[in-house]
């Protein structure tokens, strides 16, 4: 592939038609497209942003927020969302305070009993869809629609704590948002309002349920007489029951921006990662064969490690964008050293970076067991995920809960057939509904 000849020839004049050359390379051969940009342009102004391409840049660009910020999707994300938040910001007040309280709520010592619920609700949703197509007699179920968004919902319900918010709300309201926020660069006025309607009728189900809890507590160890506790254990318990200094005006409105803002961080990924993690083991048969035996071992740590090296070649977040608020100079010193003035904005290729040849062992290869600063699915740096010790259980389990089910995998031949239905996202993953339906 000759991208860069392609687009050279395209007078700078022209942006849509650049755009339409990048979009279209980004979509049909990514790989090829950042190969030759890190070797040929790899800090490469576009009309969509400076695509920065390279390890050591992209590093760079998302460890420095106060150079380069959450400004280019941050104000569409508040809109969605309705109020300030963690991933919107940059500085002290919401982002590195808010931060530190959701990694208290979002506690690392949970990872154990998230993996225990997550295996239990995903067996049970494994279940249903396997009983489900043999009810319909069908050899295939939809590995997204009746397993990964039901199983990754009700996780969301018992460990963040969104008790008696329907399933199927939480996972379309999610959607509606991130699409809002996250895959609207055209700015579509119908998108953008059916997130925000999603983000608020969200909003409101919260401030329900936060008044419900509040309303049915009583002290901690139920000596107030009334014989009630605080409710469930689950995050919004945990934020229910979290008290910060008056000063820090963190009230039941900032519980709740945050509850959905974490939810709007979690189901779509955790879904579509399912997804596409298991759809990049069926590609590569001997490398099913070894996650296969893997998730067997008691001890999955070597199990997770096949999903998270799955997820280098399809990330749910392969790229974010940053804007640069004061002039930088990009990877000074080095031949790609690049002057990016304020106000630009750039676009950090995180996917890009997980493959750069002067960084990463033959990044074409899946080898588990790669230094951790190889792998970006989670971010990097200012916004890396707060949600991380959850979201390193979760995936890994809802991939490996499939993978214990012998046949239940992609039909041979149709590993990439992933139907995205006209969103941005895969929508039906058909698998094979167990060993006699026909599957490889
Ligand atoms: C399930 C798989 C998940 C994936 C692939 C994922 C991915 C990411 C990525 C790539 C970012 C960085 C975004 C950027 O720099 O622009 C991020 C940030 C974030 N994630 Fe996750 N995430 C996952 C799960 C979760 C979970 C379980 C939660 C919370 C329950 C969560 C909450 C957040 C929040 C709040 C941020 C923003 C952090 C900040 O701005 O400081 N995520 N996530």
């Amino acid at each position: 592939m000759d991208f860069l000849a392609a687009y050279d020839a395209v007078p700078e004049t022209d942006a849509p038609r650049r755009i339409g050359l990048l979009r279209r390379a980004t979509a049909t051969d990514r790989a090829g497209l950042f190969r030759e940009l890190r070797a040929a342009r790899p800090v490469f102004p576009t009309p969509l942003g400076v695509f920065v391409t390279r390890h050591p840049d992209v590093l760079e660009v998302l460890s420095a927020p106060e150079t380069f910020t959450a400004g280019v999707f941050g104000p569409v994300l508040e809109e969605v969302l309705g109020a300030p938040f963690i991933l919107a910001r940059d500085g002290a007040d919401v982002h590195w305070r808010e931060r530190g309280y959701g990694q208290l709520v979002l506690a690392p010592e949970d990872a154990p009993r998230v993996r225990a619920l997550t295996a239990s609700l995903a067996d049970a949703a494994l279940d249903a869809a396997v009983a489900g197509a043999a009810e319909r007699g069908s050899a295939t179920f939809d590995l997204i629609q009746d397993y990964a968004c039901l199983a990754a919902a009700r996780v969301a319900v018992e460990y963040l704590g969104f008790t008696g918010i329907p399933e199927e709300t939480l996972h379309t309201d999610s959607r509606l948002m991130q699409w809002a926020f996250a895959a609207n660069q055209g700015r579509d006025p119908d998108v953008h309002a059916a997130g925000t309607a999603a983000g608020k009728e969200m909003h409101d189900l919260v401030a329900a349920l936060i008044a419900r809890r509040r309303a049915e507590s009583g002290r901690p160890d139920g000596t107030d007489g009334t014989g009630r506790t605080d409710g469930p254990d689950d995050v919004l318990g945990r934020m229910l029951r979290t008290r910060l200094p008056d000063e820090f005006g963190f009230d039941d409105e900032r519980i709740n921006a945050n509850l959905v803002g974490y939810l709007t961080g979690y189901q779509q990924n955790a879904t579509q990662c399912a997804a596409t993690a298991l759809k990049e083991l069926a590609l590569r048969p001997e490398v099913l064969a070894e996650a296969e035996r893997a998730a067997a071992d008691p001890d999955p740590a070597r199990f997770d490690a096949y999903v998270w090296e799955a997820l280098r070649f399809h990330p749910f977040v392969p790229a974010t964008p940053r804007l640069c608020v004061r002039e930088h100079v990009l990877a000074a010193g080095t031949p790609r050293q690049t002057r990016i003035p304020a106000g630009t904005p750039v676009v950090a290729w995180m996917y890009s970076a997980m493959f750069d040849e002067d960084v990463i062992e033959a990044p074409a290869e899946f080898r588990t067991g790669r230094p951790p600063s190889h792998n970006l699915v989670l971010g990097y740096g200012a916004h890396e995920c707060v949600g991380k010790y959850a979201a390193s259980v979760i995936v890994p389990e809802l991939v490996r809960r499939v993978l214990l089910r012998p046949g239940v995998r992609p039909p041979a031949g149709a590993e990439q057939a992933m139907d995205y239905a006209g969103t941005p996202y895969p929508q039906h993953y058909a698998v094979a509904a167990g060993p006699d339906s026909g599957e490889r």
